[in-house]
């Protein structure tokens, strides 16, 4: 995608080829910065401190932090060590531990010297292959948002809704829910999105209408309270949504208040899609609610809010009063009776085990 016009992914290696260079997602809409990561701990704090989120993006920052970590002690302690400490980063997207699995099933076998080099190539490589899986997505993503607008006769306003951001910005680049809007945008049909806000920190409000702006792609942010009030109203003719883990029977695990929306429309009758590329599915789990691991984030971010002041400067404000305790679960599990499909880079499925194992019988069969 372009930033300022100019194609730009959300990760990459700087000139020396191994300085890894990412955008400071906690300072945008109102300031563009790169950070550079030169260390493990660089990768982790990155991550732990959502300089970059989403779940793609994720995996493939975990990935870049242990070619990082092997050009400090690529010894077989070295290794544990760095996968230790990016896996504790953050518990509930599952394309980290896809990553970390990934380079330590292929690092453990060579020799210490050669395991800075095969890192680094496979997390390049991890984040070209994310790019791919999400361009594939966005194409049977816009399929579906084809036929969604025929069926409804062409209007002169196709209104997508979105929860969190699930666009570029959460993974390498394309985004998933977000890669079927850019494709429809710029195949001409009219898409406005409703952008929910996502408290409390504001992926929608400052993420996704930062990546919308900057395709041109028209739309409204909303409280996060709102989506159920413009479905009654007939506002809103599909919902789509990303997914930090989706389990082997469809059970969709996504940013907290994504629930409330699948709630809503199915109450409404408006088509509820979940886009995801094959990294997120946890084969290993079947019960969303029972055995996915919602990470805590603390009070702290429900407490207060960041923004820019009249002034110019940004700054946190308190909106909470003293003394008032708050809870702050990041992530909630959409049962798969309230997903209408599945959006994958091989095509679209019922989320369920049966729709699953369709599309990738060899992990449903492992
Ligand atoms: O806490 P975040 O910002 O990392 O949460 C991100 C989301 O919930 C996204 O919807 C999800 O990771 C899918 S991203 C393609």
């Amino acid at each position: 995608m372009k930033v300022n016009g100019t194609p730009t992914r959300t990760i990459w290696l700087a000139e020396d080829g191994h300085t890894v260079e990412i955008i400071d997602q906690t300072r945008l809409p109102h300031h563009y910065e790169v950070t550079q990561l030169t260390t493990l701990g660089d990768a982790c704090r990155a991550i732990k401190d959502m300089l970059v989120r989403g779940a793609p993006l994720i995996g493939a920052t975990a990935a870049h932090g242990m070619a990082l970590a092997m050009r400090g002690d690529p010894s077989d302690v070295g290794l544990t060590t760095a996968y230790d400490r990016l896996f504790a980063t953050r518990p509930t997207a599952v394309n980290l531990r896809w990553a970390l699995d990934d380079l330590r099933a292929r690092l453990t076998p060579l020799p210490p010297e050669q395991r800075a080099a095969a890192a680094r190539a496979r997390a390049v490589e991890i984040c070209d292959e994310d790019v791919a899986l999400n361009e594939s997505i966005g194409d049977h993503g816009l399929a579906v948002f084809r036929t969604l607008w025929q069926r409804k006769g062409k209007p002169e306003r196709f209104n997508v809704l979105t929860h969190c951001n699930a666009g570029w910005l959460a993974t390498v680049d394309w985004g998933t829910a977000l890669a079927p809007i850019y494709k429809a945008h710029d195949a001409g049909i009219p898409v406005h999105v409703w952008v929910d806000e996502t408290r409390p920190r504001n992926q929608g409000a400052s993420l996704t209408a930062w990546e919308l702006n900057q395709h041109g792609v028209p739309h409204t942010v909303i409280v996060d309270n709102a989506g159920g009030h413009f479905m009654q109203h007939g506002m809103v003719d599909v919902c789509i949504v990303g997914t930090d883990r989706t389990t082997s029977t469809g059970d969709v695990c996504n940013k907290i208040g994504t629930y409330l929306k699948a709630l809503a429309a199915k109450d409404n009758g408006v088509p509820f899609y979940v886009a995801l590329p094959s990294p997120t599915i946890d084969w290993t789990v079947r019960d969303g609610v029972a055995e996915i691991p919602i990470e805590d984030r603390g009070p702290d971010e429900v407490q207060c809010l960041w923004g820019r002041l009249e002034s110019g400067e940004t700054a946190w404000i308190t909106v909470t009063p003293e003394g008032s305790p708050a809870a702050n679960p990041a992530f909630d599990v959409t049962p798969s009776r309230l997903v209408t499909g599945l959006i994958t880079e091989r095509g679209v499925c019922a989320a369920s085990a049966e729709g699953l194992a369709g599309l990738f019988p060899e992990r449903a069969a492992a």
